[in-house]
């Protein structure tokens, strides 16, 4: 092996702005080597305090006037602060409501029956072959439930949907466009503000899956124009598992998208306990039930911290991490037939980097057993998440180092 990788890993790590931070997530000091926070993000030691003084203090203290004091507008204080810090989104049009899965139908059914109404002849919805299962299948569901249909993007699964292909895709039957900002697969980083101008050029809405961006690249989603965006929160935000997702809205929307859940949490006053659903002013016309408070709180110490250490710095050691990775693959995986299934273009590429190889499905489960944790996606790829706040460079190639070993332990001799 190339002795200065080594030397590499730790002179980044030396020279590393964001190194001090690494020290603040539970479990980081232990050789445990996480290349999933990605898909689950650590969580900050801070946060094991937040939720022991909100169980005790808060809904045991408080109980039920635990409501009126700040839960019910803890949807939206969160929602601003993600706004602010993650997504460049001024105040009022960002909200935490249901899972990411839910929130994209809700977004997605309102915006296309918005458009029907603009514009009976718009009924095509249009996505990639290779977005993420969720919003395909709701797509479909969509289609299927309200008379549209879908018009697929053929997308190389190393790749992403390009801005040429939506284009040539949109005109005048487009109802909305469904686009992943990172691609889950390959981390094809798309252009937002590219893609949201050809989109409404042609009179379509376009719906922003920000799963893989938020916390990680840096996103203007008023300055870009964006109409409509949802993300997970427990990826880069630090929210844990199962956290209810984020929402945006462009001001300009809230008076004309009509969500297709209407339940008493999105309504103008929701204690009159009124005859008919009156939808709220605002973000709240798009919550439907009770909102999940747990669920919650964990975000608030990550969105501090993204908060304190600015995107931009974020983006800049997640650059240097993939590109460092890539670095590594390249020299000490690549001989063994691994190949790398991300854009080798730093500037077109997320926070994650996906490695293909036939035994990698084999290999994920070995490396579990050895503590080094990335996850697998059909087909041969394992992927490699560099959580920008919470993973070093030396971690980084102590992992793909058992990578490497592990692959050539699996490889059948001759
Ligand atoms: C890109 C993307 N979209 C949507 C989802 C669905 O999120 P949820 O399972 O929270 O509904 C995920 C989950 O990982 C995702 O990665």
């Amino acid at each position: 092996m190339n002795p200065d990788l080594h030397a590499t890993a730790e002179a980044l790590d030396a020279a590393d702005p964001l190194r001090p931070h690494r020290d603040l997530f539970v479990g980081a000091r232990t050789p445990l080597v996480y290349f999933d926070g990605n898909s689950l993000g650590r969580p900050l030691a801070a946060t094991v305090g937040r939720l022991e003084r909100f169980v005790r203090d808060e809904w045991g203290g408080r109980l039920i006037r635990g409501w009126d004091e700040s839960w019910m507008d803890l949807p939206f204080a969160i929602g601003d602060e993600i706004g602010r810090v993650a997504l460049g989104a001024a105040p009022g049009q960002t909200v935490i409501g249901d899972s990411t899965t839910v929130m994209l139908y809700k977004l997605i059914r309102a915006a296309f029956d918005a458009q029907a109404a603009r514009d009976p002849g718009r009924v095509e919805i249009v996505i990639g072959t290779d977005d993420f299962p969720t919003d395909r299948y709701i797509v479909e569901g969509i289609a299927a439930e309200r008379g549209g249909r879908v018009h697929w993007i053929e997308v190389d699964r190393a790749e992403g949907v390009t801005t040429e292909q939506i284009a040539g895709a949109v005109g005048e039957k487009t109802a909305v466009v469904v686009v992943s900002h990172v691609a889950y697969r390959s981390a094809h980083l798309a252009d937002a503000r590219g893609i949201t101008e050809v989109a409404r050029a042609a009179g379509a809405l376009t719906v922003w899956d920000l799963c893989h961006s938020a916390g990680a690249v840096p996103i203007h989603a008023d300055r870009w124009g964006f109409d409509i965006a949802v993300g997970c929160t427990y990826k880069y935000l630090g929210g844990g598992p199962g956290s209810p997702a984020f929402a945006y809205v462009a001001h300009r929307h809230h008076e004309t998208l009509v969500q297709p859940i209407p339940g008493w949490m999105g309504t103008a006053d929701v204690f009159s306990m009124g005859p008919h659903h009156a939808p709220a002013a605002g973000m709240r016309r798009f919550l439907s039930g009770t909102p999940p408070i747990l669920g919650m709180l964990a975000m608030e110490d990550t969105l501090a911290l993204i908060g304190d250490v600015g995107i931009d710095a974020i983006r800049e050691k997640s650059v240097e991490l993939t590109t460092f990775a890539l670095e590594v693959v390249d020299e000490e995986l690549a001989p063994l037939g691994v190949h790398v299934a991300s854009p080798a273009d730093a500037a077109a590429r997320g926070g994650h980097v996906t490695l293909g190889h036939p035994l990698m499905r084999q290999a994920t489960a070995a490396l579990w057993r050895h503590d080094v944790i990335p996850d697998y996606r059909d087909p041969e790829g394992l992927r490699i998440g560099l959580a920008p706040l919470s993973t070093s460079f030396t971690e980084t190639l102590t992992g793909l180092l058992t990578v490497r070993d592990t692959l050539v332990r699996l490889t059948p001799t001759a």
